[in-house]
């Protein structure tokens, strides 16, 4: 009866945990945990995307706290803070008035439009920082598509928007993009994209580097974005041009033809559902690898936050972590400038377990 008490129970099965391996010796302090940490993010693996306007006050977006479209000063501004926190990559997104959307998106190639003044005014105030254009359609589209659509049969015509995305790579390139990111899954637009650079641009658009949305699926966390912009679809979803997340084969087939037309850089996008695609193209390309942290997974986080469902700081900075242990070299995030301050903030308290 004595052996079935649970402490001599206990004493009676002690001897059979006999452990040459113990994991947990390389966990017990924050020295060794930090000497062991085989994955570190630093503010230079970020890169923040930016809402612009033509206005000149700020409008909060509704369903991304914490972000707003800004005007072009304020944007300047804005940069100037990243940088002074070492995140010195950004992307613009600009919402685009309804008067100038037009099919065939002609103002996306308006050399004295929104993105091109935009660029300009970053790169004369702060020539170190690396700014990235998008390149698509969409907010420039009156159909609300990242291609011109035929009218008569509601389809996205490929080849004819790989045209206007050439132009609209130039205009950007001529105002001084440093890389530009097609984002719109046409087929053939790398490599038609680049060679426009090499024949028709400056002489330095050689230097103009091409970030490939590569494996960019019909996702549903787009939705705040497309809020941000209007840019909300007229008709349709986006599913012949965007990849079905029931899918990987496809997005390693974009993969080998990406790196096959000429991009320096390759894009997973939306990010934390998609770990395994960037671990898949990890293994089958050389070329370095971004991962978009969508505004849905953005708005997704706010909210948890705010109703204090999880600690922010703490799961973002496990989410940038993880996506850089997938295989990202790059990480696009709303979260970006945030992320920098919280890595500055660890190295000065000494928490040698910051992403840093
Ligand atoms: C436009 C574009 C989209 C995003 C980046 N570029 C939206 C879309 O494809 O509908 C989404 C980014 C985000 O949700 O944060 N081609």
């Amino acid at each position: 009866p004595d052996s079935e008490t649970p402490g001599a129970l206990r004493e009676e099965l002690q001897p059979l945990v006999d452990l040459a391996t113990r994991p947990r010796r390389n966990r017990r302090n924050q020295v060794f945990r930090s000497l062991m940490q085989e994955t570190v993010v630093r503010p230079s693996n970020l890169l923040q995307p930016l809402f612009i306007h033509a206005d000149d006050s700020a409008v909060p977006i509704g369903t991304m706290p914490g972000m707003s479209r800004l005007s072009v000063k304020a944007t300047v501004d804005e940069v100037a803070e990243l940088k002074s926190r070492g995140v010195k990559n950004v992307i613009l997104f600009p919402k685009i008035d309804d008067s100038l959307k037009s099919n065939y998106a002609d103002e996306c190639w308006n050399p004295d439009g929104l993105v091109p003044t935009c660029v300009k005014a970053i790169k004369d105030a702060h020539p170190d920082v690396m700014v990235y254009t998008d390149i698509a359609l969409d907010p420039y589209s009156s159909k609300g598509h990242d291609g011109v659509v035929d009218e008569a049969s509601g389809r996205i015509l490929n080849d004819e928007t790989v045209a206007v995305l050439c132009a609209q790579a130039l205009c950007h390139a001529k105002a001084g993009s440093d890389m530009v990111a097609p984002s719109d899954m046409m087929d053939g637009r790398i490599g038609a994209i680049r060679g426009a650079l090499d024949s028709r641009g400056d002489a330095n658009a050689e230097t103009v580097g091409i970030m490939a949305y590569t494996a960019k699926f019909a996702s549903a966390y787009y939705g705040p974005f497309r809020d941000a912009l209007d840019s909300h679809p007229g008709f349709g979803d986006k599913k012949t041009y965007q990849q079905d997340p029931s899918n990987i084969r496809e997005s390693l087939l974009e993969t080998a033809l990406d790196n096959d037309e000429g991009a320096d850089i390759l894009m997973v996008k939306p990010g934390l559902p998609y770990l395994d695609i960037l671990s898949r193209m990890r293994d089958s390309t050389e070329l370095p690898l971004a991962v978009y942290h969508v505004s849905g997974e953005y708005a997704m986080m706010k909210a948890a936050a705010e109703k204090g469902m999880v600690n922010e700081k703490n799961a973002v900075m496990e989410t940038m972590k993880c996506f850089k242990r997938a295989g990202a070299d790059l990480i696009a995030t709303y979260y970006a400038k945030d992320v920098a301050k919280w890595i500055q903030e660890g190295a000065k308290s000494g928490d040698l377990e910051g992403c840093f």
